[in-house]
């Protein structure tokens, strides 16, 4: 299906109006890609009549009518992801926790100090704001600013598929056949991932309350007075979670009604632009062969890759008879092979939707993964941290991608996956299958967001909220009822025990009697 202008249209008449509301977005984390899933939805929302104030470290270019941005890039160093981190599955979780405990004192300090956010925090800019947008990833400390403003209204933005370690909405979370955000398993597991999966999802959960939640609301409450409630009382607040999935670029999973999937909303509606004139003509006159993209976008300073790497990636480009358009900085690399083209920078979506693009190879990002995958493209991925190896084994398991472990990286594993996903067409009829999929849609993703925050902003704040977010977790669990019940089956079971004895014992006795008496 596509989306015509005409569904489009239909689709916001039917949005139906919302007085413009005063919307104040927190995006703490300085990692571009967090903040590229979210933009579309801020600028959509601007441009219905809403009043934007984003705290961001990626201010507008060009100047937005009803936008403001509250520029916190100076708050926190460029990441330099010096990552080439090795990941096997198992050593994921030391990672993950060593980021944890450096995105949380790490995040909150610098950005709430800022001048202009503690304006904002101590009321003297006298500004009110009927919803509040906040980013959920590594900490809940900017909650405190729902308290402090006495917004009543918060959407929840997470820019993966839904994170392990939070779930206020008390989401399906089922580890039989949810994978942990921080394993590389997909919805289908042997035992063995299961059980491992299973262990994961508690100490996933414990890890979070104790490297995040301890030393944030130590900083929060500096920030936000003594009376400020506990993060349990603040993330009940949250009345709408947005996730960047889709059963086309990541496992299928169950949704609570607080909780929608808007995965593809950074694609804009009206698909890629155009590319400029140089790369349309370079791209347009590799018909025959087809070209390969290849991109670790700002993750990785690609000067950073070692040497044998290198030169493994080399070798192989040098084998096959496609153009490789590499993003990178030549300067600090080996000479290049003659058919690999390096340029700095790439519009991603065009290059990949232009009809001589063969391959994606990137190292997982979920964003690269969609916008392949909406090309209808395959993908050889290297995944390096984060979610990178959780995506890839989604994409794998469809069968339009191939993996390969940074690690265990050499020519020959590399120059035979490009050469089998380049020759064998399975994986090309795969990914156009799972585009046809990811296109199909309701709606735009970034109207149906735009739908559901105005829901939010229309209606009560706990209207989507099922009766399980007012459980407790043993609740939740049903362990109180499987106490009682295990209660009434150990009682039964003394009781007849009880019986059979008495019954015995009076045998016993009558027998005994019985000869007495004789
Ligand atoms: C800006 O937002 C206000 C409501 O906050 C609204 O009244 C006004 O029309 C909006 N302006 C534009 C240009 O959309
Ligand atoms: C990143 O690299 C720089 C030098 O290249 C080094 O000083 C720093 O410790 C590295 N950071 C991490 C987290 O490895
Ligand atoms: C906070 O907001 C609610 C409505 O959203 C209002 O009833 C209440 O009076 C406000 N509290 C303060 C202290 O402004
Ligand atoms: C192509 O790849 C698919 C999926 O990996 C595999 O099942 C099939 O056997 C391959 N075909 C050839 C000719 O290698």
């Amino acid at each position: 299906m596509k989306i015509t202008a005409t569904s489009l249209l239909v689709s916001i008449c039917l949005l139906g109006a919302v007085d413009g509301a005063r919307i104040l977005a927190i995006f703490p984390y300085n990692a571009k890609s967090h903040y590229n899933v979210y933009e579309p939805l801020l600028k959509r929302l601007s441009a219905r009549g809403h009043e934007i104030v984003a705290v961001t470290h990626f201010p507008q270019r060009i100047r937005l009518a009803n936008f403001t941005d509250l520029d916190i890039s100076s708050t926190l160093l460029t990441i330099s992801r010096n990552n080439t981190l090795p990941v096997p599955e198992i050593y994921n979780f030391m990672i993950w926790q060593k980021i944890l405990r450096v995105l949380t004192a790490g995040i909150c300090e610098p950005v709430l100090s800022h001048p202009e956010m503690n304006r904002i925090i101590k009321g003297l800019s006298k500004e009110h704001f009927d919803l509040l947008v906040i980013e959920i990833f590594t900490t809940d400390c900017f909650l405190g600013i729902a308290h402090a403003l006495n917004i009543s209204k918060i959407v929840g933005a997470i820019s993966s598929v839904g994170i392990s370690w939070s779930n206020v909405m008390r989401n399906p979370e089922n580890p039989s056949y949810i994978p942990n955000w921080i394993s590389s398993y997909t919805g289908r597991m042997s035992l063995l991932e299961r059980s491992i999966n299973t262990v994961l999802l508690p100490i996933v959960k414990l890890a979070y309350r104790i490297i995040s939640d301890e030393p944030s609301y130590e900083i929060t409450r500096k920030y936000f007075g003594h009376d400020l409630p506990d993060f349990d009382a603040l993330r009940s607040r949250i009345s709408l979670i947005l996730t960047n999935g889709h059963p086309a670029v990541s496992a299928a999973r169950p949704l609570a009604p607080g909780v929608k999937e808007i995965g593809g909303i950074h694609i804009p509606v009206s698909g890629p632009k155009p590319l400029p004139v140089d790369l349309q003509d370079y791209l347009d006159s590799q018909s025959r062969n087809g070209v390969i993209y290849f991109s670790l976008e700002s993750q990785i300073d690609t000067s950073t890759i070692p040497n044998q790497v290198f030169a493994a990636l080399y070798r192989a480009f040098e084998q096959v008879p496609q153009q490789i358009l590499w993003t990178c900085t030549k300067e600090r690399m080996p000479p290049l092979p003659g058919n690999v083209k390096c340029i700095g920078w790439a519009p991603q979506l065009s290059v990949l939707c232009h009809p001589n693009t063969r391959l994606l190879i990137n190292h997982g990002g979920l964003l690269g993964l969609q916008e392949a995958i909406y090309c209808g493209i395959p993908i050889l991925g290297i995944p390096l941290f984060g979610d990178h190896h959780l995506n890839m084994a989604y994409v794998v398991e469809k069968g339009l991608a191939m993996q390969l472990d940074l690690q265990q990286f050499s020519y020959e594993r590399f120059s035979s996956s490009l050469n089998e996903i380049l020759s064998n067409k399975s994986y090309t009829e795969m990914a156009q299958k799972a585009s046809f999929q990811f296109r199909d849609r309701l709606m735009p993703p970034v109207e149906e967001a735009v739908y559901w925050v105005e829901h939010t902003i229309r209606h009560d704040p706990d209207f989507l909220k099922t009766g399980a977010t007012e459980l407790t977790w043993y609740q939740y669990l049903v362990l109180d009822v499987a106490l009682i019940i295990i209660s009434v089956i150990v009682f039964v079971l003394w009781l007849i025990c009880k019986l059979l004895g008495l019954l015995f014992f009076k045998k016993k006795i009558s027998i005994a009697i019985d000869k007495k008496t004789k």
